[in-house]
């Protein structure tokens, strides 16, 4: 049995992670470092902890707290390190940017620090990996053509982008001065069951289940490039297993769309499964506001070098996959009100404790 040390891994991306690696790998253990902030949801992975094998391990913990962290990794003697922990919302860090240096750049550079520090006590153990889980936005807007290659150079807009580049920066840097054997990714937007609702498709899934308000930014034709979550798992286990270090492989799904499309593609899922139609369909509740402010326009991955280097490919199809999405929201009501209504909070508090630490028995 090996263990791995994934941070955030009770948020979107790393709870998918976590289900995906032990499934696909049953000699692996995962040991699952979050600090619970209002993104991260620990019971999305509670049924784990009842696995009698015990190769799952929920602790509370922050990624800026370096003692705990360093007394975790001796403990755990991890093979390798994905980090997700992250604050992770455009909009957020808008109105609260210093949250974002903190966790994503700080709390970045405090568990590389831990890290390296238990591999040099550890003899410098060639196999060992950390994995940087990060974004397309590092490099800022595209026009109408064109795509982000690993050689693009970085031009974040907001602060939440801004963040992810100084850790990626700082990642890197540990593999040149230490020799620290680190890897980025860089992805784009994710899609899939468990996202937070607050971002795009969820937000949108669920207002119009409620008949809310859609507010779409600007006019609309800003585009993205989404992955189905289940893809970028299988890249990052690629990358985890045969990326080579001081490299970065950039992860991408090839599926563009303008996000009015997203939200009109969604309404009509949506209609069909819900029986709305004529004057009732949910297109009369989109509504075009006030755009974000530094709106990166276009996004568009080149993943060429991952397919080429390592053989990853998307397997999902943009429309299945999304369709896929609604019916796991449609059917996943009672984790929408949990994690909406605050009682995921006070369920940490009961379950794990406020003060945190491993989860009560
Ligand atoms: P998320 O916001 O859903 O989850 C983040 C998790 O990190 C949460 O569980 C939160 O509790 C935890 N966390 C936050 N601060 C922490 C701290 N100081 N210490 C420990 N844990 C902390 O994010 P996500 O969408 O799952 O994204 C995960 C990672 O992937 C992020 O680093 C993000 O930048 C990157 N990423 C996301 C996308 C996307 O489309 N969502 C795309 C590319 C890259
Ligand atoms: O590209 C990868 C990034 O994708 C990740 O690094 C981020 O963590 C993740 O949050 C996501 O960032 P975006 O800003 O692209 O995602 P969001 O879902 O917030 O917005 C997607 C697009 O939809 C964007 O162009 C803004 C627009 N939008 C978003 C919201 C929430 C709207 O038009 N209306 C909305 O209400």
């Amino acid at each position: 049995m090996q263990t791995i040390l994934v941070t955030g891994g009770a948020g979107f991306i790393g709870s998918n992670f976590i289900r995906h690696i032990l499934a696909i790998r049953p000699e692996w253990r995962v040991v699952n470092l979050d600090a619970l902030t209002y993104a991260g949801n620990a019971a999305n992975l509670a049924d784990l902890e009842a696995d009698r094998q015990k190769r799952y391990r929920f602790v509370h913990g922050d990624i800026n707290d370096s003692e705990r962290v360093g007394r975790l990794l001796a403990e755990e003697q991890p093979v390798g390190v994905v980090h997700f922990a992250a604050e992770s919302h455009v909009d957020r860090s808008i109105h609260g940017p210093l949250a974002f240096v903190q966790t994503n750049v700080t709390g970045t550079a405090r568990l590389l620090m831990a890290c390296q520090q238990m591999w040099e006590e550890a003899g410098r153990p060639a196999a060992f990996r950390f994995l940087h889980v990060s974004t397309d936005e590092v490099y800022g807007s595209l026009g109408p053509t064109g795509h982000f290659t690993e050689e693009t150079a970085y031009d974040p807009s907001s602060p939440y982008s801004a963040s992810k580049a100084a850790s990626d920066h700082l990642v890197r840097a540990w593999h040149r001065t230490y020799g620290f054997p680190a890897i980025v990714t860089n992805c784009s937007n994710n899609y899939g069951p468990y996202q937070f609702p607050e971002k795009l498709i969820p937000l949108m899934i669920l207002n119009i289940i409620e008949e809310k308000e859609l507010p779409v930014y600007g006019d609309g034709r800003n585009v993205r490039d989404w992955l189905y979550v289940i893809d970028h798992c299988e890249a990052l286990a690629t990358v985890l297993e045969k990326g080579c270090p001081g490299e970065t492989y950039n992860i991408g799904g090839g599926a563009e769309r303008a996000n009015i499309d997203v939200v009109q593609q969604l309404c009509a899922l949506l209609d069909e499964c819900l029986g709305r139609s004529g004057a009732s369909r949910s297109e009369r509740l989109i509504r075009f506001v006030t755009d974000r402010p530094g709106h990166d326009r276009r996004y568009a991955i080149d993943a060429g070098k991952i397919g080429r280097e390592l053989g990853w490919r998307p397997r999902f199809q943009f429309e299945t996959a999304l369709a896929e999405t609604v019916a796991w929201y449609l059917a996943h009501r009672q984790w929408i009100d949990f994690v909406r209504s605050g009682e995921y909070l006070r369920w940490i508090d009961t379950h794990y404790g406020a003060t945190g630490g491993t989860a009560k028995r």
